[in-house]
């Protein structure tokens, strides 16, 4: 099995959470890619998709896949997202793709966070990818400024703006030994729209492709953001 064969194989694996007649929440990137062209399978099951990126509207919109606005949705049961790297916790980097900031709001209106992810992403210690940083425009000076202070080498993603009209900083170089106070802090630097931490709501089940097929992992987590009145 080559990379893309076990990122097939989470992908496939994660119809399995797909809730007959429920709205879903569906992130970005290649792995996302083959979840979406298997949801088109079974589309008439779900009554709508909420989308986390341009590139994701486009290709479910392709495959005749209802797109729904997150404003007439509210929360949701279900979101089915890739990550670049995962750790031990369920913590990620995710925003490879520079989809991190809907990405991220997407996650947070979601009951339950679905990770899919071939078995290279996993880690001991987040940082290994480099960080992505959306930033508003007019702030990459001070904010790559700010991030030197904390350690990090900040490379601005070249060509690129995200679908939210910012740039993103890619932050080579951290050790991130504490997620959610790495995310907590980033997130508070003026000028940063949202860093891809996901450390205070990371994944609640985490399928994972390698040689043998899929495993899959179940947070034992009560993520801080999390509200368990609402469900
Ligand atoms: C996009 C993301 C993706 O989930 C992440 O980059 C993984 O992508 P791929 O499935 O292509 O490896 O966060 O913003």
């Amino acid at each position: 099995m080559n990379q893309n064969d076990m990122k097939k194989a989470a992908a496939l694996e994660a119809l399995k959470y797909v809730q007959k007649n429920a709205v879903l929440g569906v992130g970005t990137g290649s792995t996302i890619g083959y979840f979406i062209d298997a949801l088109a399978e079974v589309k008439e099951c779900v009554p709508g998709v909420v989308s986390s990126s341009e590139a994701t509207t486009r290709r479910l919109k392709t495959l005749g896949i209802p797109v729904l606005d997150l404003n007439d949705v509210g929360h949701f049961d279900v979101y089915v997202d890739g990550a670049d790297e995962i750790n031990d916790s369920m913590q990620m980097i995710k925003g490879g793709g520079g989809a991190l900031t809907r990405e991220k709001i997407a996650a947070a209106c979601a009951n339950t966070f679905v990770c899919v992810v071939d078995r290279t992403k996993q880690v001991n210690m987040l940082g290994t990818f480099p960080l992505p940083v959306e930033v508003i425009p007019m702030a990459v000076s001070y904010v790559a400024d700010e991030l030197r202070k904390i350690g990090g080498n900040p490379r601005l993603r070249s060509v690129y703006t995200t679908d939210n009209g910012n740039m993103i900083l890619d932050v080579h170089g951290l050790k991130i030994l504490d997620p959610t106070g790495m995310e907590e802090l980033i997130n508070n630097i003026p000028g940063v729209v949202t860093v891809g931490l996901f450390a205070r709501r990371g994944a609640d089940i985490l399928i994972v492709g390698d040689e043998d097929g899929v495993k899959i992992q179940r947070s034992a987590t009560v993520w801080v953001q999390q509200d368990d009145s609402r469900r």
